[in-house]
């Protein structure tokens, strides 16, 4: 029992002094190596010599793409490895050390800037301040975390199916490419820790290594640029705004079933009209208000409008022949004779009889064949042959009993005929409501096939590579 209690002590002892002596080498290797480090000079000993600065870009999320700003937010671990001649030393003599971490603001850093910063200059040069890693052989890696706002253009043409890249261009500010060599250690971008974003899908993340010259100076400029490839995500406004849209068009066709002189038509038209409107004031809030290109729910939205206007001038067109009070034309008349008499729904009489040409004379022509002939009146008078009595009794009868049938059948004729125009003109309305039905149809499915084209052949040939979707 005492033994092993001393022999506790005894290692407790050893693993302190252990440590003591570890933490004191951690101690001395930092004085040694940082009391006369200069961290304003590029750390190479031959100073014709680039510092090799290799770079990898890790994409956490994207917070945000702001089609307005034209800014793309993200979480990006920036990764950077270099060799610091100065920070080399031999782990012999300190207790097999041989990685020690140092605040990063205490060793030279490459001035590593985001070029296409949309923020502050504060956060368009890369320094956090975390610890750099680095081994005996002056190998240091600097790992740190930023949130980037990055100009981006957005091309909103095919809103909502668009697809985005978006730039992350990484380069060093005043250091040329005989200074600072700046590589890719990939040849994309690290998107194995990415957290899904429910507006954009992430397609890929490509490197480009770049050399820029510029006019004052003939060193190259070495530049990363880092290709962040975003798919939208249409469901929401498919669900939201397109297909609502598309219901709004098939109520206003449907509309052309209710019967043709109906006036609710036109409310039915207007009520949509104003239901598209407002949803297309919606649309345009996250729009860019200075994009050139119209976008394809813009197209929607005004094709729909377009389309319920139109409907509605033809509601009225039908209306207004439905509900016609002028005499049928005659080439109308015509066309509508040549149709059976039961399809106009009249008792046996052709149509054409009752047409605006339509004279006493045919009714003259009907009571004769009825019996009621005044010419034969007059013989039967002259028969019997009354004398210089002005009007015998039959006759005046007879003339009587004319001139009532006369009357009665002028207004029978008249109401008939009346009914039949009101018959054919509401055939007309139905036949025009028809065939305005047919071309609203027919527009409809072409404006639907020359909105959808360019998204179905854009979406066929989505090139990451390429900053011009
Ligand atoms: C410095 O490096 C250059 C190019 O690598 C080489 O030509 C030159 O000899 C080196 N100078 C010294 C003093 O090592
Ligand atoms: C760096 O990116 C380029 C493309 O610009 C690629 O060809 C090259 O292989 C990448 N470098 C590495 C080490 O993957």
């Amino acid at each position: 029992m005492r033994m092993t209690l001393a022999w506790s002590v005894l290692f407790l002892v050893v693993l302190h002094v252990q440590l003591m002596a570890c933490s004191l080498a951690n101690a001395n290797l930092r004085q040694d190596i940082l009391s006369s480090y200069d961290k304003n000079v590029r750390p190479v000993k031959n100073f014709s010599r680039p510092t090799e600065v290799r770079m990898d870009v890790s994409l956490r999320q994207i917070l945000g793409l702001a089609e307005r700003e034209q800014v793309l937010t993200s979480l990006l671990w920036i990764r950077m490895y270099w060799t610091d001649e100065y920070l080399s030393w031999n782990p012999v003599q300190y207790d097999d050390l041989d990685n020690i971490r140092i605040p990063s603001a205490d060793i030279w850093l490459p001035d590593i800037f985001l070029y296409n910063n949309a923020d502050t200059w504060q956060t368009g040069e890369l320094a956090t301040n975390t610890d750099v890693s680095v081994t005996s052989e002056g190998y240091v890696t600097w790992l740190q975390p930023i949130t980037a706002r990055t100009s981006c253009k957005v091309h909103t043409g095919l809103f909502p199916f668009d697809s985005q890249v978006c730039d992350l261009l990484l380069g060093s500010w005043s250091y040329d490419g005989t200074e600072i060599d700046l590589y890719n250690t990939s040849e994309s971008g690290d998107i194995s820790s990415f957290v899904e974003n429910g507006e954009w899908d992430l397609l890929t993340v490509a490197a480009q290594r770049e050399l820029n010259y510029y006019s004052c100076c003939p060193e190259p400029w070495p530049n990363l640029r880092y290709l962040v490839a975003l798919q939208r995500r249409a469901d929401y406004y498919l669900f939201t705004f397109v297909l609502p849209c598309m219901a709004s068009i098939f109520v206003v066709l449907g509309g052309f079933f209710l019967p043709t002189n109906a006036a609710v038509r036109i409310q039915l038209n207007v009520t949509v009209l104003l239901a598209l409107t407002v949803f297309l004031m919606m649309v345009q809030e996250s729009m860019p208000t200075s994009s050139g290109d119209v976008s394809v729910i813009g197209e929607i939205y005004t094709t729909a409008i377009a389309i319920v206007g139109l409907s509605t001038l033809a509601t009225v067109l039908v209306i207004n022949l439905s509900e016609n009070d002028r005499p049928v034309p005659a080439w109308i008349a015509r066309y509508f004779s040549d149709t059976p008499s039961k399809k106009i729904g009249d008792h046996g009489a052709t149509p054409s009889s009752y047409g605006p040409h339509a004279t006493n004379g045919d009714l003259h022509a009907q009571a004769q064949s009825n019996g009621y002939d005044s010419e034969a009146c007059g013989h039967v008078a002259h028969a019997k042959d009354y004398g210089n009595d002005a009007s015998p009794p039959c006759c005046r009868q007879c003339e009587n009993l004319r001139k009532l049938l006369g009357t009665m059948q002028n207004h029978y004729t008249n109401a008939a005929k009346e009914q039949l125009r009101r018959k054919i003109w509401k055939r007309v309305a139905l036949l025009v409501n028809h065939c305005l039905l047919f071309m609203m149809f027919i527009g409809t499915v072409t404006a639907v096939i020359f909105i959808f084209a360019p998204v179905i052949e854009k979406s066929n040939r989505i090139d990451p590579n390429s900053n011009n979707l």
